[in-house]
């Protein structure tokens, strides 16, 4: 079984639609695959997998229970009708509750309990016979995201090329990636601006900045004191919404990038 965690230095880059996309895609090209919303701060897939042409009915148990020692790893893993899918989702109640044990438990370093447990999950699944157990994670530095690295085998570190996330990429490379030791770490630029999608010609300002910017980060990445090559760029597509693209539209351009992104992840 591989393990691979989706992480970014901020939000809003694409990890979830990335994450899940990529999830349905390994699990349609025959893997076992396990999909664990681990954005504890701000779970999404639960509204995603519900309101989807997906078709499932959560009965499992949540992982933020799991975490804090309420539950066991088999009672939070969602079945659904795809044979070899499976998800896994988070509870956002605990974080909203600002004086509760329970969320100081969650974002505390608590003696590395949290990264036991995410350890205790990762063997769970191994003993399923998973092939991919995929975490899209909470961005930035914090526990939680550094003990979701730290049990992972592949990492997949996604960015936008515009300029503030230049200076975010070297601090997560500072402070995450390069203390790593044994992870395999990937990174995918998302959102590339695609000058032939345009319906207006674009000011040559513009595309002057966005060439600026996907160099800055290509610098930041040849530059890092790790290896992080560029997996895969994803262009900017037209109206991409939280939806599940590899399942509900076979020709959508979203669709083929992520069925090439998988080819490349399959060879690693
Ligand atoms: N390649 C893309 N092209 C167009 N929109 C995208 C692309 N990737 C992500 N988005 C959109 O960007 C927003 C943020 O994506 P999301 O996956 O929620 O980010 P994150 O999980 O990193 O916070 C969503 O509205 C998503 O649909
Ligand atoms: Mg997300």
């Amino acid at each position: 079984m591989e393990t691979i965690t989706f992480h970014s230095y901020r939000g809003g880059v694409g990890k979830t639609v990335l994450s899940v996309n990529t999830a349905v895609q390994l699990a349609l090209l025959g893997k076992k695959v396990c999909l664990v919303d681990f954005d504890l701060r701000a779970p999404s897939h639960q509204s995603l997998f519900i309101s989807s042409t997906f078709s499932m009915s959560p009965t499992a148990k949540s992982f933020t229970g799991f975490l804090v020692g309420d539950h066991e790893p088999q009672s939070v893993i969602n079945s659904t009708d795809k044979e070899n899918f499976y998800c896994v989702f988070s509870d956002i109640e605990i974080f909203q509750q600002k004086e509760s044990k329970v969320r100081t438990k969650l974002t505390q370093h608590g003696e590395g309990r949290i990264l036991a447990k995410l350890f205790e999950f990762v063997r769970y699944c191994n003993t399923q016979k998973f092939d991919f157990l995929i975490f899209d994670c909470m961005p930035g530095v914090t526990y939680r995201s550094l003990d979701a690295l730290i049990v992972s085998d592949k990492i997949m570190v996604v960015t936008r090329p515009v300029k503030s996330e230049i200076s975010g990429l070297r601090l997560v490379i500072s402070e995450c990636y390069s203390k790593l030791e044994g992870a395999e770490i990937f990174s995918i630029m998302n959102q590339v601006e695609n000058i032939k999608d345009l319906v207006h010609p674009p000011n040559p300002l513009d595309v002057n900045f966005a060439k600026v910017n996907v160099l800055g980060i290509t610098k930041c990445l040849e530059e890092s004191s790790v290896p992080i090559p560029l997996l895969h760029s994803f262009p900017r597509v037209p109206f991409v919404t939280e939806r599940i693209y590899v399942l509900d539209e076979k020709n959508h351009p979203f669709t083929v990038e992520i069925e090439t992104f998988c080819n490349k992840l399959l060879q690693k």
